[in-house]
């Protein structure tokens, strides 16, 4: 009887383990096989009434463990069960979320490829604020009283000595005020001035500004910089050439064009029939320049640059107007997301 009732428990205890719970309907099965008044185990509480005494010592420790295993094993499969219910329960009823991935500006899209070639150049990468007082907008920058650019025809006022910058050129002196010699960085950035809008023009644009501040640094380290900035820009054939021109704050100055040739109309109207393209203004940085931001000319030289970031855009992706860059199209600006 002690024999049988030993190897029944071991089955049960066997049988439990191995009951396989993954649904309500399943842990009820196992309560009803196991658990319930009419279960195994109960029934084996009823058969052991009839034990002799000396059996039931023995017996009495196995048939408790068995009950509290059978319990405990429906306890466990019971608590998982009811979480993992009620997981999918706040999961389920919930509608998806549609997040809308945005994509890069094309503007940025070209600031970014113009940095990176730079900072090969050994470049790092500086920034200003866009509200400008007129030291570091104009007077810094050599820029006499009278000047036309002061005016407020191109200049927006936003109080009696703030504007916002006209150019990148501002961030140039807060630089070299700094004094962390030597400078070699570019100042990419938006600038505005009061200008008509059209499809080549607008109030509000793009600039790369670059400044080398070094000893020695000379006019032929300027023309290499910006002939190797072009080259891996537009490509290695790409012909550039260089034109005297006048800024207050180089000495002298330069502006570098690149060949696109006539071959379309729109060639023919963004060069004015010639071929050749203005992309930037540069020179030799002003001694009244250095001197302002207390740099000392007789050991400092340096160069300076001024890129026109939107024209490059309008010529890398075919953009004939200007004003498609900024007028929210989300079905323009969307084919820039893989770029
Ligand atoms: N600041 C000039 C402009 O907006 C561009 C420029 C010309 C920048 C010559 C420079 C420079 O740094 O050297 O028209």
């Amino acid at each position: 009887m002690q024999r049988q009732m030993k190897d029944q428990i071991d089955k049960i205890i066997y049988e439990a383990e191995q009951f396989v719970i993954n649904t309500i309907d399943q842990l009820e099965y196992y309560k009803i096989r196991f658990l319930v008044k009419k279960g195994l185990v109960n029934q084996l509480f009823i058969d052991f009434k009839d034990l002799a005494s000396e059996e039931k010592k023995i017996l009495g420790k196995e048939l408790n463990i068995l009950k509290s295993k059978v319990e405990e094993l429906y306890n466990n499969a019971e608590v998982e069960l009811r979480s993992a219910q009620s997981v999918k329960e706040e999961i389920n009823p919930l509608p998806g979320y549609y997040s809308e991935a945005g994509s890069r500006h094309a503007i940025s899209v070209i600031i970014d490829e113009m940095t990176l070639i730079f900072e090969r150049l050994g470049f790092s990468v500086a920034s200003g604020p866009e509200i400008e007082d007129d030291w570091h907008n104009f007077s810094a920058l050599n820029f006499p009283d009278n000047h036309p650019a002061r005016d407020m025809q191109d200049t927006f006022f936003v109080a009696e000595d703030r504007s916002l910058r006209t150019h990148t050129s501002s961030v140039q002196v807060r630089l070299m005020e700094e004094g962390n010699l030597p400078i070699r960085s570019i100042m990419p950035g938006r600038v505005y001035r009061n200008e008509a809008i059209s499809a080549r023009s607008n109030c509000f644009f793009h600039q790369v500004e670059g400044l080398y501040i070094d000893k020695g640094v000379s006019f032929s380290d300027l023309k290499q910089t910006l002939y190797n900035f072009v080259q891996e820009f537009f490509g290695s054939d790409t012909r550039v050439r260089f034109r005297a021109s006048y800024f207050p704050f180089t000495e002298p100055s330069a502006e570098m064009d690149i060949y696109l040739g006539l071959e379309s109309e729109s060639d023919y109207k963004l060069t004015k029939g010639t071929g050749w393209l203005e992309i930037l203004g540069c020179g030799m940085v002003d001694p009244n320049v250095l001197e302002n931001c207390k740099i000392d000319t007789t050991i400092y030289s340096g160069f300076a640059f001024g890129l026109g970031v939107d024209r490059m855009a309008m010529l890398k992706f075919g953009v004939k107007d200007l004003r498609t860059f900024f007028n929210g199209d989300k079905r323009f600006l969307e084919q820039f997301s893989s770029l």
